[in-house]
């Protein structure tokens, strides 16, 4: 569902909820969960508030949230503190009987609606008629269930940022090249990585339906769709000099959704966990600059007083959509579960679903 369809669909918080004080809220979350046990689970991807992050029962990247919700059959309610299409991914990998919840349907992620069905049906098409039967398409885990689904029926797979490397490795011993949607800049970071030229990558525009490359295009190996991070698009190069410049000692690490340029520029690039794990095992008295959102960057400065962190972009730069996902929000959805209302459950068609599966059980299955 589009960040749109989320708005006409949303129904707006009730006032009482933004009245409540931040103790009345946290003892409410407490009551919930004591009273429904395992029949409630509340998985909150790295990016999310702390005010929410701290009654999630598991955190990860999007990798291990999708792995999570794969192997978790008993909770009847999952209340997903994440962005949209991570509540669709969960409703997809686990069994009838189990609902997902969006505490906030208006938290979308920008980027995956940036590959929407009738653009990626024109591309497929052109593109076909270009290279014929030589494309095998795959989708970061950011996008639509549909654009999921549409990649599980062309055989492709589903990636994340933390297997992008195997799984574009894969694509290309199956076909010749392959599309890369929506967002080229982990397209791009990834297959560079791998050995892929620059010149052997095109972009496909989808508000001009067009293929941006010079040259034979038959030495084109992927093909990136033309969307981006709208978050780690403000992580720049200019960020690193003055960086570099003002602590010459400084480790940068960022997201590979950040531009090839900024990517090459930094030390370390890689998934949110990869980035925690990185910070973990950092020696005492390290200093670093992360260039990824601000609520996971803050976390890491609290949590590593030891070490010196600052974000890569001094403004810092939060995801607005997962920052949607507040206490008040948290309180209302579970609030509404125990009356028994399903406002703000995520249910993909089941066609969709079952196709989409195909997508993310070869991510999910492969070695
Ligand atoms: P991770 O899979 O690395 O957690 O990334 C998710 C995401 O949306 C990054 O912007
Ligand atoms: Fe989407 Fe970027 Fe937010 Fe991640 S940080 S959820 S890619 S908008």
């Amino acid at each position: 569902m589009s960040i749109l369809a989320s708005l006409q669909n949303n129904r707006m918080i009730p006032e009482k909820y933004k009245l409540m004080s931040r103790e009345e809220l946290e003892a409410r979350v407490l009551e919930v969960k004591q009273k429904m046990g395992a029949r409630l689970f509340i998985p909150g991807h790295h990016y999310q508030k702390n005010e929410v992050i701290q009654f999630a029962d598991a955190t990860g990247d999007s990798l291990k949230l999708a792995q999570i919700s794969a192997e978790n059959t008993e909770a009847e309610y999952i209340v997903f503190c994440g962005v949209h299409f991570m509540a669709e991914t969960a409703d997809i990998l686990t069994t009838e009987n189990q609902k997902v919840f969006l505490p906030d349907m208006r938290a979308g992620c920008s980027m995956a609606d940036m590959a929407d069905m009738p653009q990626t049906e024109c591309a497929w098409e052109k593109l076909q008629a270009i290279f014929g039967d030589t494309i095998l398409p795959l989708t970061y885990i950011n996008s639509t269930a549909a654009i999921k689904a549409f990649v599980g029926v062309n055989g492709g797979a589903t990636v994340t940022s933390s297997n992008a490397p195997e799984k574009v490795k894969w694509a290309l011993n199956q076909k010749e090249r392959i599309l890369f949607l929506p967002d080229q800049h982990l397209g791009r970071n990834t297959a560079f990585d791998l050995g892929v030229g620059l010149d052997e990558m095109a972009v496909w525009n989808p508000i001009t339906d067009t293929l941006e490359y010079e040259g034979d295009v038959s030495r084109i190996k992927v093909i990136l769709w033309k969307g981006h991070c709208s978050v780690h698009e403000n992580f720049t190069v200019q960020n690193i000099h003055d960086t570099r410049k003002q602590y010459p000692d400084m480790k940068i690490i960022v997201h590979p959704e950040c531009s090839r340029e900024v990517v090459a520029l930094s030390d370390e690039a890689g998934s949110t966990s990869f980035i925690i794990q990185m910070i973990e095992k950092a020696e005492p008295g390290s200093a670093w600059a992360i260039g990824t959102e601000m609520n996971l960057v803050n976390r890491l400065i609290q949590n590593h007083s030891d070490k010196h962190i600052i974000s890569l972009n001094p403004h810092m730069c939060p995801c607005l959509t997962m920052n949607r996902i507040d206490l008040p929000h948290l309180v209302w959805c579970l609030d509404m579960i125990e009356a028994g209302q399903e406002d703000q459950i995520i249910k993909v068609d089941p066609k969709i679903a079952e196709n989409a599966k195909l997508a993310l059980e070869r991510m999910l299955l492969s070695k």
